[in-house]
């Protein structure tokens, strides 16, 4: 019989990706209290090893840039864990300059590690996959700023998140043969420390205030409150759960509302 995603276990092994922190660290929380036993991953090992601590999951070193890396701690996840079944592409960067001003430099990180670590990942977790031939799920995390290009100085940031949910459907479309799905997430205005740093740059970018940032994110929220972790979380855990076994190749908007109009 062809592997389906329907025999996906609930609570199975998973691999997140910058695991240490903000969103990733409530994917692993949320993930190991449904049941999920967590790889965490991080390019900041005491990061990872801290929140690993915190959920009996197991903390380890991954930089998304480096296949190498990658390799390693997938290897090392199943060694402790067994093979993984689910892998969440959560880690991310960002900075922000008006778009003349943007340099190489920021423009290589950006794409470096959110479009190739997506790319990276996918493959590495796709190859177990399919050399197993088991059903897995990848989720992928895109942005607001991956579905909608008026993003004010992040335009180096937006070409690497559009790239994220093209990638997520051009993946979806080649593993569904193999039972495997891949969706991505789009985020709007989450507190965590990238949301803390990118108050400061825009306050100084528009000589204006955080508080003033703060009210442009609010007012671009229909629901009217800044995003928290969790509200991600719980649609990561969605989507790799059997409930979502016949989602695939999709990017879920969870931003409070801003895409109504
Ligand atoms: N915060 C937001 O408003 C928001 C909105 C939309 C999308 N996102 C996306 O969500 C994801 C998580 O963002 P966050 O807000 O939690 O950021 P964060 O900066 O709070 O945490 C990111 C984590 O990723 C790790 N990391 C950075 N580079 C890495 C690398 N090369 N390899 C492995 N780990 C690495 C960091 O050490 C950190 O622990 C990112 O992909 C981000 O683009 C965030």
């Amino acid at each position: 019989m062809k592997p389906n995603a329907m025999d996906h276990p609930r609570g199975g092994i998973v691999l997140v990706t910058g695991g240490g922190a903000g969103i990733g660290e409530a994917i692993c929380r949320t993930l190991a209290d449904r049941g999920w036993r967590v790889a965490v991953t991080d390019i900041d090992l005491a990061a990872a090893e801290r929140v690993a601590g915190a959920i009996g999951g197991v903390g380890l070193q991954l930089d998304v840039t480096d296949r190498d890396s990658i390799a390693a701690a997938a290897d090392a996840a199943e060694g402790a864990l067994g093979p993984i079944d689910a892998w969440v592409s959560n880690a991310g960067v960002s900075t922000m300059a008006r778009f003349i001003e943007i340099t190489e430099t920021d423009w290589d990180r950006n794409v470096d590690v959110n479009a190739k670590g997506s790319f990276l990942g996918g493959q590495e977790a796709a190859r177990r996959f399919i050399a197993r031939g088991a059903p897995g799920v990848i989720v992928n995390m895109a942005s607001m700023a991956g579905k909608r290009g008026a993003a004010p100085f992040l335009a180096h940031y937006v070409a690497s998140k559009f790239a994220v949910v093209g990638l997520t459907q051009a993946m979806a479309a080649e593993l569904a043969p193999h039972g495997i799905r891949v969706n991505c997430v789009c985020p709007g205005y989450v507190a965590t420390g990238m949301q803390a740093r990118e108050l400061q740059w825009e306050a100084s970018l528009r000589d204006s205030t955080v508080e003033a940032v703060r009210e442009l994110y609010l007012a671009d929220t229909p629901l009217r409150r800044i995003e928290t972790p969790e509200d991600v979380a719980g649609v990561v855990a969605f989507l790799v759960s059997p409930d979502a076994a016949f989602i695939t190749g999709e990017s879920i908007a969870v931003n409070g509302g801003a895409f109504m109009d």
